[in-house]
């Protein structure tokens, strides 16, 4: 308890910073006191997975404003990089990946949706150091990994399929190198409506064994631009008929996670 305490103080402080204060809109400003506030009400309460987990959390006036912030800033531009690389992933999320991998060193880590590969990039920096032989394959329709590629652990470590994450050709070559009872991690971060990310769930929970991970982004896009018809919604319909997986709270434990109720662990 004196832990969070001296922790909410710390958020307190740092979000009443006058300098800090003023380089934000009147939206991140109102984000911070949101913030501030819903820190207190998270750390007041003992177990804050039962009020935060389940995506409840995305209905409080507090998150909606943070979450308005944050595409505001993403908008911009203002995305994180990983050795100068572009990741569109917050650093709690890529943190909790950061944890999951140190902790399964999975054979595989599948990501849909690659992008700049900075993200690419960063799992592959973390495997290296836990797994001898660990490799990522990423997925996309435009892989743009051009920069990503100049990086020793990204060559060595990292297979870039082009094409539909859902198509059959994709799916195959992934089929070829993953083998049945492979320790595998995988995350989902392509197109982020309802049917798409069941399509993928479905895929990709097949090169799952128990133990292994999914990771299904932007649970939280849910609302905002995908209202009801996004990642979470497209989970719930997933777990009604795979009991396979559960949702796995404790992941989103650095409590800004655009992975909502989207840690699903493979439990049989
Ligand atoms: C949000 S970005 C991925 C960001 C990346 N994971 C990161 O953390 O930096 C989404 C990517 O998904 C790709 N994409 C969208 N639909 C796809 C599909 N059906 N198959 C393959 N790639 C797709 C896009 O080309 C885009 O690069």
């Amino acid at each position: 308890m004196k832990s969070k305490c001296v922790l909410v103080l710390c958020l307190s402080a740092f979000f009443s910073l006058p300098a800090c204060s003023s380089r934000f809109s009147t939206v991140g400003t109102q984000a911070q006191h949101g913030s501030v506030k819903l820190a207190k009400n998270l750390f007041l309460l003992d177990d804050y997975s039962e009020w935060y987990g389940a995506g409840r959390v995305k209905s409080t006036e507090e998150f909606d404003i943070l979450k308005k912030a944050f595409a505001l800033s993403a908008a911009k531009g203002n995305i994180g990089t990983w050795l100068g690389i572009p990741s569109m992933q917050s650093t709690e999320d890529n943190h909790m990946m950061q944890e999951l991998i140190a902790e399964l060193k999975p054979d595989y880590i599948i990501e849909t949706g690659t992008y700049k590969g900075g993200t690419t990039l960063f799992y592959a920096t973390v495997l290296e150091k836990v797994s001898k032989n660990g490799r990522v394959i990423t997925i996309d329709i435009d892989p743009q990994v051009e920069e990503a590629s100049k990086f020793d652990v990204f060559r060595e470590r990292v297979t870039v399929l082009k094409g539909d994450v859902v198509s059959e050709e994709v799916i195959s070559r992934i089929g070829d190198i993953v083998k049945p009872g492979d320790t595998v991690l995988v995350t989902l971060d392509t197109s982020h409506k309802r049917e798409h990310v069941l399509k993928e769930l479905q895929v990709y929970s097949k090169f799952v064994s128990a133990g292994g991970y999914i990771a299904v982004q932007c649970t939280a896009c849910n609302v905002g631009h995908n209202p009801g018809n996004g990642p979470l919604t497209a989970v719930r319909a997933f777990l009604r008929r795979n009991k396979d997986f559960i949702i796995d709270n404790k992941r989103e434990r650095f409590l800004f996670s655009s992975f909502l109720s989207g840690f699903l662990k493979r439990v049989k």
